[in-house]
């Protein structure tokens, strides 16, 4: 089969190496690519908002799956393009996009299907969302209605926060994206992304992890999309994951093709345990990016069949079977990052750091500047590791991590914190 991967990030990274090893695997193109996915696949300049263009492409290369890997190019149509012309996509139609797309989608989605998620009002102007907040004080959660990068959302804990992030959403700080506002009762509990393929019909879970978004160490500074994760995420147990798959995901997947909307892709659920029992944060149509990394190591079984079983309708027939080791992955960035970030600093070390069993160094950001490997964004490596344990994994990233000779980049260096506090409590006990 050939495969054209849609992206350029760490997660089509780890999404093409892990293809590169299905049997059934003709030949991997990847638009656009990075220099990473280069060692896998054949990387081509094709324009993915011209749709044309794609499915063009598609047909003269025999394409028998497109895997589209960021949730841009989900929402704008293009696996609504590619199936119009008759060639086989995973990944959601324009209107399941919304799940992501659009918060007020998904809240509607939730009070009809009646998933548990945070009380919420959808307001498009600022005087009346202000007098909602007066009304019901805070702390609150402020969220732009549409797309913003990971940046529309705000844990405000005072009403003078709340009320400056409505007027950022109102004043365009995020662009369209802020022309809506929902607010929403702030959940307290313990996250944890959980992941599963869906064909429509059937959803097939596909692993959990934990993010960590905040730049800093401690979890602290401004958000960014994710400075590392680990696999799996500990608070979901057996029993939970039972729950949200019946609480959650299967209400979800009904509603969506009850309104002619059926979800095909990867559904994200982003979820707070609370004390009342698991409650939807937000859905993502689309893996996680560095959470696809982790999941991509654990996985034991080939990728290729699972996805196009998906994009066919046929996952009932499927299974995933993953591997006992945890996983951890810690991105390198740019200094700078989440701000302005200089591009173009070389990069040593990572066919060494590579070389370690049970590693493997994908690429975000990066480009070739003749032989030298250059950062070329905020997010650059994904340093990953296998590990009988958090903690052994977490030893190999950071150990695979100083093998990296990099004077304009930094990590965080206590990715999985709460996962080895877990272990070392248990341990003791
Ligand atoms: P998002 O950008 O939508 O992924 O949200 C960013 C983060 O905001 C989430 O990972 C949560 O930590 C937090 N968050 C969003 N909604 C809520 C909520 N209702 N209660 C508490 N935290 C929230
Ligand atoms: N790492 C968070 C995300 O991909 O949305």
């Amino acid at each position: 089969m050939n495969v054209l991967l849609i992206g350029s990030g760490g997660r089509e990274h780890a999404l093409a190496w892990k293809l590169a090893q299905s049997p059934l695997l003709g030949t991997l193109f990847a638009a656009p690519g990075n220099p990473g996915i280069a060692k896998h696949a054949s990387c081509l300049a094709l324009d993915v908002t011209d749709h044309d263009a794609v499915a063009g492409f598609c047909r003269q290369n025999e394409i028998a799956l497109v895997i589209v890997g960021p949730e841009a190019p989900l929402v704008a149509g293009l696996a609504d393009a590619l199936a119009r012309e008759g060639i086989k996509v995973f990944g959601p139609s324009a209107e399941a996009a919304k799940l992501e797309g659009s918060k007020g989608f998904t809240k509607e989605l939730c009070d009809r299907c009646g998933v548990p998620t945070a009380a919420w009002q959808r307001f498009n102007n600022a005087p009346k969302a202000k007098a909602y907040l007066r009304q019901v004080g805070a702390p609150i959660v402020i969220k732009a209605d549409g797309l913003a990068a990971g940046k529309g959302v705000t844990v405000a804990e005072t009403l003078d926060e709340a009320f400056a992030a409505v007027d950022d959403c109102f004043e365009g700080a995020f662009g369209d994206a802020g022309a809506e506002v929902v607010i929403e009762e702030k959940l307290v509990g313990e996250e944890a992304s959980c992941f599963f393929i869906c064909d429509g019909t059937t959803a097939l879970p596909f692993g959990t992890a934990q993010d960590h978004k905040a730049v800093g160490e401690g979890d602290t500074g401004p958000n960014t999309g994710g400075m590392g994760a680990y696999s799996p995420a500990p608070v979901m147990t057996p029993e939970m994951s039972a729950r949200v798959m019946r609480e959650i995901v299967e209400p979800s997947l009904r509603g969506m093709a009850e309104t002619g909307t059926p979800f095909t892709g990867v559904l994200f659920a982003g979820l707070m345990i609370t004390e009342d029992g698991p409650k939807l944060i937000e859905y993502n149509v689309r893996f996680g990016d560095p959470e696809c990394q982790v999941l991509m190591m654990r996985l034991d079984t080939d990728l290729l069949p699972l996805l196009a079983a998906a994009a066919d309708g046929r996952l009932a027939d499927v299974s995933a079977n993953w591997r006992d080791e945890a996983a951890l992955a810690v991105v390198m960035a740019t200094n700078g990052y989440p701000g302005r970030t200089d591009k173009g600093s070389v990069i040593g070390g990572t066919d060494a750091a590579d070389a370690a069993e049970g590693v493997e160094i994908f690429h975000a950001g990066t480009a070739l500047d003749g032989a030298n490997l250059v950062a070329a964004g905020g997010r650059v490596l994904n340093v990953t590791a296998l590990g009988a344990s958090v903690t052994a994994a977490r030893a190999a990233a950071y150990a695979a991590v100083d093998k990296i000779d990099w004077r304009g980049g930094f990590c965080r260096r206590d990715i999985g914190w709460r996962a080895v506090a877990r272990e070392n409590l248990e341990k003791a006990r």
